[in-house]
Protein backbone atom coordinates (compact mmCIF):
# COMPACT_ATOMS: atom_id res chain seq x y z
CA UNK A 1 0.00 0.00 0.00
CA UNK A 2 1.38 2.97 -1.09
CA UNK A 3 0.79 5.99 1.67
CA UNK A 4 -0.64 9.52 -0.38
CA UNK A 5 1.21 11.96 -0.47
CA UNK A 6 -0.53 15.79 -0.72
CA UNK A 7 2.07 18.28 -1.62
CA UNK A 8 1.85 22.02 -1.47
CA UNK A 9 4.60 24.05 -3.32
CA UNK A 10 4.10 27.98 -3.10
CA UNK A 11 6.56 29.44 -5.33
CA UNK A 12 7.36 33.12 -5.04
CA UNK A 13 4.09 33.85 -2.55
CA UNK A 14 4.20 34.19 1.29
CA UNK A 15 6.12 36.33 3.90
CA UNK A 16 7.47 34.49 7.36
CA UNK A 17 3.92 35.69 9.00
CA UNK A 18 2.04 34.87 6.44
CA UNK A 19 3.42 31.55 6.74
CA UNK A 20 2.67 30.78 10.28
CA UNK A 21 -0.61 32.05 9.72
CA UNK A 22 -1.68 29.33 7.40
CA UNK A 23 0.08 26.96 9.23
CA UNK A 24 -1.91 27.71 12.61
CA UNK A 25 -5.27 27.42 10.67
CA UNK A 26 -4.20 24.16 8.81
CA UNK A 27 -2.97 22.40 11.68
CA UNK A 28 -7.01 22.81 13.08
CA UNK A 29 -8.07 21.83 9.78
CA UNK A 30 -6.54 18.43 9.30
CA UNK A 31 -6.92 15.37 11.65
CA UNK A 32 -3.96 14.36 13.51
CA UNK A 33 -3.24 10.54 13.05
CA UNK A 34 -4.34 11.14 9.53
CA UNK A 35 -2.80 8.40 6.60
CA UNK A 36 -1.75 11.02 4.20
CA UNK A 37 1.33 12.20 4.40
CA UNK A 38 1.31 16.43 4.05
CA UNK A 39 4.01 18.31 2.74
CA UNK A 40 4.47 22.37 2.17
CA UNK A 41 7.28 23.63 -0.02
CA UNK A 42 7.52 27.45 1.34
CA UNK A 43 9.79 29.98 0.19
CA UNK A 44 13.32 29.43 1.41
CA UNK A 45 13.24 32.43 3.47
CA UNK A 46 9.97 31.13 5.53
CA UNK A 47 11.17 27.43 6.25
CA UNK A 48 13.35 27.73 9.28
CA UNK A 49 10.25 29.46 11.11
CA UNK A 50 8.22 27.17 9.70
CA UNK A 51 10.04 23.81 11.08
CA UNK A 52 9.83 25.74 14.10
CA UNK A 53 6.77 25.90 14.36
CA UNK A 54 5.63 22.81 13.07
CA UNK A 55 7.81 21.23 15.75
CA UNK A 56 4.48 19.29 17.23
CA UNK A 57 2.68 18.23 14.05
CA UNK A 58 3.10 15.79 11.53
CA UNK A 59 2.95 18.23 8.51
CA UNK A 60 6.57 18.14 6.71
CA UNK A 61 8.29 20.58 4.73
CA UNK A 62 10.29 20.45 1.33
CA UNK A 63 12.35 23.11 -0.62
CA UNK A 64 11.29 24.06 -3.81
CA UNK A 65 14.82 23.64 -5.22
CA UNK A 66 18.44 22.87 -3.82
CA UNK A 67 22.03 22.89 -5.39
CA UNK A 68 23.99 19.44 -5.55
CA UNK A 69 27.35 21.50 -3.85
CA UNK A 70 27.57 20.53 -0.12
CA UNK A 71 29.26 24.35 0.28
CA UNK A 72 31.49 27.04 -1.16
CA UNK A 73 31.39 29.93 -3.84
CA UNK A 74 28.42 29.22 -5.53
CA UNK A 75 26.49 33.28 -4.77
CA UNK A 76 22.78 32.49 -4.84
CA UNK A 77 22.50 28.93 -4.20
CA UNK A 78 21.53 26.79 -1.16
CA UNK A 79 22.60 23.41 -0.17
CA UNK A 80 21.15 20.58 0.84
CA UNK A 81 22.94 20.05 4.24
CA UNK A 82 21.84 23.74 5.20
CA UNK A 83 18.03 22.77 3.76
CA UNK A 84 18.25 19.60 6.11
CA UNK A 85 19.19 21.96 8.84
CA UNK A 86 16.77 24.73 8.40
CA UNK A 87 13.94 21.56 8.88
CA UNK A 88 13.29 20.02 5.81
CA UNK A 89 12.89 16.44 5.18
CA UNK A 90 11.81 16.46 1.23
CA UNK A 91 13.16 18.69 -1.56
CA UNK A 92 11.13 19.25 -5.11
CA UNK A 93 13.53 19.00 -8.31
CA UNK A 94 13.23 19.48 -11.70
CA UNK A 95 10.21 22.07 -11.55
CA UNK A 96 9.02 22.52 -14.85
CA UNK A 97 9.73 26.16 -14.26
CA UNK A 98 13.30 25.71 -12.90
CA UNK A 99 13.58 23.57 -16.58
CA UNK A 100 11.72 26.85 -18.38
CA UNK A 101 13.05 29.64 -16.52
CA UNK A 102 16.70 28.55 -14.82
CA UNK A 103 17.68 26.01 -17.97
CA UNK A 104 17.98 23.18 -15.61
CA UNK A 105 18.01 19.91 -17.63
CA UNK A 106 18.10 16.30 -17.27
CA UNK A 107 21.70 16.01 -16.67
CA UNK A 108 21.50 18.99 -13.52
CA UNK A 109 18.23 17.24 -12.13
CA UNK A 110 20.18 14.18 -11.82
CA UNK A 111 22.95 15.96 -10.13
CA UNK A 112 20.43 17.36 -7.50
CA UNK A 113 18.79 13.98 -6.99
CA UNK A 114 21.97 12.63 -6.52
CA UNK A 115 22.46 15.15 -3.86
CA UNK A 116 19.61 15.52 -2.05
CA UNK A 117 19.53 11.33 -1.50
CA UNK A 118 23.22 11.78 -0.17
CA UNK A 119 22.03 14.08 2.09
CA UNK A 120 18.91 12.25 3.64
CA UNK A 121 16.39 13.75 2.17
CA UNK A 122 13.62 12.85 -0.04
CA UNK A 123 13.52 14.12 -3.69
CA UNK A 124 10.66 15.08 -5.48
CA UNK A 125 11.65 14.52 -9.22
CA UNK A 126 9.02 16.71 -11.52
CA UNK A 127 8.75 15.72 -14.91
CA UNK A 128 6.04 16.08 -17.79
CA UNK A 129 5.30 17.57 -21.37
CA UNK A 130 4.74 20.94 -22.76
CA UNK A 131 1.11 21.16 -24.86
CA UNK A 132 3.45 21.30 -28.02
CA UNK A 133 4.81 18.03 -27.14
CA UNK A 134 1.09 16.54 -26.10
CA UNK A 135 0.10 17.41 -29.54
CA UNK A 136 3.11 15.51 -31.10
CA UNK A 137 2.64 12.59 -29.39
CA UNK A 138 6.09 12.84 -27.81
CA UNK A 139 4.22 12.50 -23.87
CA UNK A 140 5.79 9.26 -23.45
CA UNK A 141 9.18 9.85 -24.77
CA UNK A 142 9.68 13.32 -23.23
CA UNK A 143 8.40 11.14 -19.57
CA UNK A 144 10.60 8.25 -20.42
CA UNK A 145 13.63 10.56 -20.76
CA UNK A 146 12.72 13.11 -17.81
CA UNK A 147 12.85 9.94 -15.61
CA UNK A 148 15.75 7.70 -17.08
CA UNK A 149 18.25 10.76 -17.21
CA UNK A 150 16.75 11.51 -13.95
CA UNK A 151 17.36 8.66 -12.01
CA UNK A 152 20.47 8.18 -13.65
CA UNK A 153 23.00 6.16 -11.52
CA UNK A 154 20.79 5.75 -8.84
CA UNK A 155 20.63 1.98 -7.43
CA UNK A 156 17.00 0.60 -6.41
CA UNK A 157 17.55 0.97 -2.96
CA UNK A 158 17.60 4.90 -3.41
CA UNK A 159 15.12 4.51 -4.73
CA UNK A 160 12.92 4.62 -1.32
CA UNK A 161 13.81 8.07 -1.37
CA UNK A 162 12.12 9.15 -4.50
CA UNK A 163 8.73 10.29 -5.34
CA UNK A 164 7.64 11.40 -9.23
CA UNK A 165 5.54 14.11 -9.58
CA UNK A 166 3.98 14.28 -13.39
CA UNK A 167 3.28 17.75 -13.97
CA UNK A 168 2.07 18.17 -17.88
CA UNK A 169 3.32 21.43 -18.33
CA UNK A 170 0.19 22.41 -20.45
CA UNK A 171 -2.05 21.54 -16.72
CA UNK A 172 0.08 23.96 -14.69
CA UNK A 173 -1.29 27.14 -13.58
CA UNK A 174 -3.92 27.13 -16.13
CA UNK A 175 -7.43 25.57 -15.01
CA UNK A 176 -6.86 22.89 -17.04
CA UNK A 177 -6.71 19.87 -15.45
CA UNK A 178 -5.68 16.18 -17.35
CA UNK A 179 -8.58 14.39 -17.19
CA UNK A 180 -8.00 11.63 -14.45
CA UNK A 181 -7.54 8.83 -17.74
CA UNK A 182 -4.64 11.18 -18.82
CA UNK A 183 -3.39 11.02 -16.02
CA UNK A 184 -3.49 7.36 -15.04
CA UNK A 185 -1.87 6.66 -18.53
CA UNK A 186 1.08 8.49 -18.50
CA UNK A 187 1.34 7.11 -14.28
CA UNK A 188 1.20 3.83 -15.86
CA UNK A 189 3.84 4.29 -17.88
CA UNK A 190 5.97 5.69 -15.70
CA UNK A 191 5.37 3.14 -13.21
CA UNK A 192 6.44 0.17 -15.85
CA UNK A 193 9.34 1.88 -17.16
CA UNK A 194 10.64 2.22 -13.27
CA UNK A 195 9.85 -1.73 -13.15
CA UNK A 196 12.41 -1.41 -16.10
CA UNK A 197 14.78 0.33 -14.57
CA UNK A 198 15.12 -0.73 -10.91
CA UNK A 199 12.60 -4.03 -10.82
CA UNK A 200 9.24 -4.91 -9.84
CA UNK A 201 9.68 -3.85 -6.07
CA UNK A 202 10.86 -0.69 -6.51
CA UNK A 203 8.21 0.50 -9.26
CA UNK A 204 5.56 -1.10 -6.67
CA UNK A 205 6.24 1.16 -4.07
CA UNK A 206 8.10 4.39 -5.56
CA UNK A 207 4.84 7.53 -5.09
CA UNK A 208 3.48 9.20 -8.40
CA UNK A 209 1.68 12.15 -7.86
CA UNK A 210 -0.09 14.09 -10.41
CA UNK A 211 0.04 18.21 -10.55
CA UNK A 212 -1.42 20.33 -12.52
CA UNK A 213 -4.56 22.54 -11.50
CA UNK A 214 -5.14 20.41 -8.69
CA UNK A 215 -7.88 21.40 -6.69
CA UNK A 216 -10.90 20.34 -4.39
CA UNK A 217 -13.27 19.70 -7.04
CA UNK A 218 -11.13 17.07 -8.59
CA UNK A 219 -8.77 15.63 -6.34
CA UNK A 220 -11.56 13.15 -5.31
CA UNK A 221 -11.66 11.53 -8.95
CA UNK A 222 -7.68 11.98 -9.30
CA UNK A 223 -7.12 9.99 -6.26
CA UNK A 224 -9.87 7.24 -7.56
CA UNK A 225 -6.99 6.02 -10.47
CA UNK A 226 -4.93 3.51 -9.20
CA UNK A 227 -1.64 4.82 -9.96
CA UNK A 228 -1.91 8.43 -8.56
CA UNK A 229 -0.39 8.36 -5.26
CA UNK A 230 -1.09 12.04 -4.63
CA UNK A 231 -0.85 15.56 -5.35
CA UNK A 232 1.67 17.98 -6.25
CA UNK A 233 -0.53 21.17 -5.66
CA UNK A 234 0.79 25.25 -6.61
CA UNK A 235 -2.28 27.54 -6.71
CA UNK A 236 -4.67 25.95 -4.27
CA UNK A 237 -1.88 25.39 -2.04
CA UNK A 238 -1.56 28.75 -1.07
CA UNK A 239 -5.36 29.40 0.51
CA UNK A 240 -5.46 27.34 3.86
CA UNK A 241 -9.26 26.27 3.44
CA UNK A 242 -8.88 24.79 -0.24
CA UNK A 243 -5.53 23.03 0.76
CA UNK A 244 -7.19 21.34 3.70
CA UNK A 245 -9.64 20.16 1.20
CA UNK A 246 -7.16 18.62 -0.79
CA UNK A 247 -5.80 17.03 1.91
CA UNK A 248 -8.94 15.67 3.07
CA UNK A 249 -9.82 13.77 0.00
CA UNK A 250 -12.24 11.15 -0.11
CA UNK A 251 -11.50 9.03 -2.83
CA UNK A 252 -14.75 7.67 -4.52
P1 LIG B 1 -0.88 24.53 -10.12
O1 LIG B 1 0.69 24.25 -10.01
O2 LIG B 1 -1.55 23.61 -9.12
O3 LIG B 1 -1.06 25.98 -9.79
O4 LIG B 1 -1.29 24.20 -11.52
C1 LIG B 1 1.20 22.97 -9.86
C2 LIG B 1 2.70 23.00 -9.77
O5 LIG B 1 3.33 23.83 -10.45
O6 LIG B 1 3.31 22.20 -9.03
Amino acid sequence: MRRPIIAGNWKMNKTIEGTIAFFQELKKLIPQGNDREVIVAPPFTSLYAASNHLNDSNIRLAAQDIFWEKKGAFTGEVSPGMLKNAGCQYAIIGHSERRQYFHENNETVNQKIKSALEEGLIAILCVGESLEERESKLTFSVVESQVAEGLKEISPDKMQGVVIAYEPIWAIGTGKTASTDQAEEVHLHIRKLLAGLFGKNVSESVRILYGGSVKSDNINDLMAKPNIDGALVGGASLDVQSFAKIINFNPI
